[in-house]
C-alpha cells in the first residue's frame, strides 16, 4: 500500500536528538547528547512521599478523573506564584495554561498563530526541536546572528523588517545549545523591537532556575506591559522531565485560543503529574532541591571543561555557561563534526552535531555536549574518547 501522507510530512525527518535516543538504550553508551537531568537530581523521595499522600487523600478521585484543559486549578494557582520568581507579576490564573512540557507550549503557539509559509525568526543556533515543530506547520524559520551575549539586535531588526515574522522564538536564559544569558539591556531592546514592529516574542525559559553562577537577569515577560510576550516555562529540568508538566503565561486572549487547540491535542496534561508538581511547589521543596542539584551540575560542567582542556585538540574552543545543561564547542573552520559522529557512536560516545541547531547558517564545525547526565567517570572517559577521535583529523 502506498500511503498518501499530507504535504507537511514531505521532507520531515526525526529530529537529530530523538534519532540519537535510539542508541542510548545501549548501557555502554556515554551520552553527551540529550538534555537529561542527572539521576541524582530526580527528587524520587519527595515525589514518592507526595504520591503516597495524594493517594490517601479524598481529592485523588478528582485527580483520577478527566480534568479541565486549562489545567488543574491548584497548579495554575501555584504556577502564578512560581513565575513571580522570574519577575512575572500582575497576572492571574486566566493568563496561565498548564502544558505537557515546555515543548507543547511551542507547538500550541505555532498552532494558534501559523499559516503555511509564515516566517519565524530564531537565534542561530537555536533549540533543535523548534525547527522541527515549525516544519510540521510548513512555516519558514530564519536564523538571526548571535553575538557573545545573545541574539544580535541589529540583525534582528533588519530581519523583522525583511521577513515580517509572526513571532520571534528565543531562549534568553542559558539558551540551548549555547548557554548564553542575555543581559537586561538586550532583553529590553528585543521587547522594544517587538512592540515597534507589532510582532510576538515566544520566550522559552526552561533553564533559568539552573543557574550556578553569574547574576540573575529578569525574564523578558516581566518587562512586558503590552502583551507581546508569550512565556513558556517547564518543570522538566527542576522536577522531572518524565512528568511532562510546564506552564505557559500569556495574554488571556492567546491562552483562550491555546486551550481550544490543546483540547484537540490531548484534552489535558496528566492530572496526576499536575497534582505532584503542585504538591512539590506548595510543599516548598523547590529551593532545597535546587540547593542539592546545582552544585552537582556546576561540578560536572567544570569537570567536563577540564577534560576538554586535557584531551580535546587545541583548536577546540568551548563555552563556559553559568547555567543550563550544555557546553557548546567549535573547531577551526574545515572540521565537519558530522564526519566523526558515527565513529564516536561506534566508540560508545554520543554528542549532537551543531549544524542541527541552525536555521540558516551552514555551520559544520560545532557540537553540543551535555554534562548533566553522565557520571564523573563517564565525563572523563567520554571526552578522552572524543579527543582521540578528533585528534586523528
Ligand atoms: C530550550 C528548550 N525548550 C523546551 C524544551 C522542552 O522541554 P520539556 O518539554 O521537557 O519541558 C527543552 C528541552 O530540552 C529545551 O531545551
Amino acid at each position: 500500500m502506498e500511503f498518501d501522507f499530507s504535504d507537511r510530512m514531505k521532507g520531515l525527518k526525526a529530529n537529530a536528538i530523538r534519532e540519537i535516543f535510539k542508541y542510548l538504550s545501549d548501557p555502554q553508551m556515554i551520552s553527551f547528547a540529550g538534555g537529561m537531568p542527572n539521576k541524582e537530581a530526580l527528587p524520587v523521595e519527595i515525589l514518592s512521599e507526595l504520591s503516597e499522600k495524594l493517594f490517601k487523600d479524598k481529592s485523588i478521585y478528582g485527580v483520577l478523573q478527566y480534568g479541565s484543559t486549562e489545567g488543574y486549578m491548584p497548579l495554575r494557582q501555584s504556577s502564578v506564584d512560581f513565575v513571580k520568581r522570574m519577575g512575572i507579576d500582575g497576572i492571574d490564573t486566566d493568563n496561565t495554561l498548564i502544558i505537557t512540557g515546555g515543548q507543547q507550549g511551542i507547538d500550541l503557539t505555532c498552532k494558534v498563530f501559523l499559516n503555511k509559509g509564515d516566517c519565524i525568526l530564531v537565534e542561530d543556533p537555536t533549540y533543535i526541536a523548534v525547527l522541527h515543530i515549525l516544519k510540521t506547520y510548513e512555516a519558514k524559520a530564519y536564523g538571526v546572528k548571535s553575538n557573545h551575549d545573545g541574539i544580535d539586535t541589529d540583525d534582528l531588526e533588519a530581519k523583522i523588517k525583511k521577513y515580517k515574522p509572526k513571532f520571534i522564538y528565543l531562549v534568553p536564559t542559558f539558551g540551548n545549545p549555547t548557554g548564553k544569558n542575555y543581559p537586561l539591556s538586550k532583553r529590553k531592546k528585543i521587547l522594544e523591537l517587538a512592540v515597534k514592529y507589532g510582532t510576538i516574542i515566544l520566550e522559552d525559559d526552561s533553564y533559568s532556575h539552573l543557574r550556578f553562577g553569574g547574576e540573575y537577569v529578569q525574564s523578558i515577560k516581566s518587562l512586558d506591559t503590552t502583551g507581546n510576550v508569550i512565556y513558556n516555562t517547564s518543570y522538566s529540568k527542576i522536577i522531572s522531565p518524565g512528568i511532562r508538566c510546564g506552564v505557559c503565561v500569556a495574554d488571556k486572549e492567546i491562552i483562550a485560543k491555546m486551550i481550544l487547540c490543546k483540547q484537540a491535542t490531548d484534552v489535558h496534561t496528566s492530572a496526576l503529574s499536575q497534582a505532584l508538581c503542585d504538591g512539590f511547589l506548595r510543599g516548598n521543596y523547590l529551593d532545597g532541591h535546587l540547593k542539592k542539584i546545582l552544585p552537582i551540575y556546576s561540578s560536572k560542567k567544570s569537570l567536563m571543561r577540564e577534560a576538554i582542556k586535557k584531551y580535546m585538540p587545541t583548536d577546540f574552543e568551548c563555552t563556559n555557561p553559568d547555567g543550563g545543561l550544555f557546553i557548546f564547542g567549535s573547531f577551526k573552520e574545515g572540521t565537519d563534526t558530522s564526519d566523526y559522529f558515527v565513529r564516536a557512536l561506534q566508540s560508545k560516545v554520543a554528542y549532537v552535531n551543531g549544524i542541527d541547531f541552525y536555521a540558516s547558517g551552514d555551520v559544520r564545525n560545532t557540537l553540543r555536549l551535555n554534562f548533566s547526565n553522565s557520571t564523573d567517570e563517564q565525563i572523563e572517559r567520554g571526552i578522552k574518547i572524543l579527543g582521540d577521535i578528533f585528534k586523528e583529523r
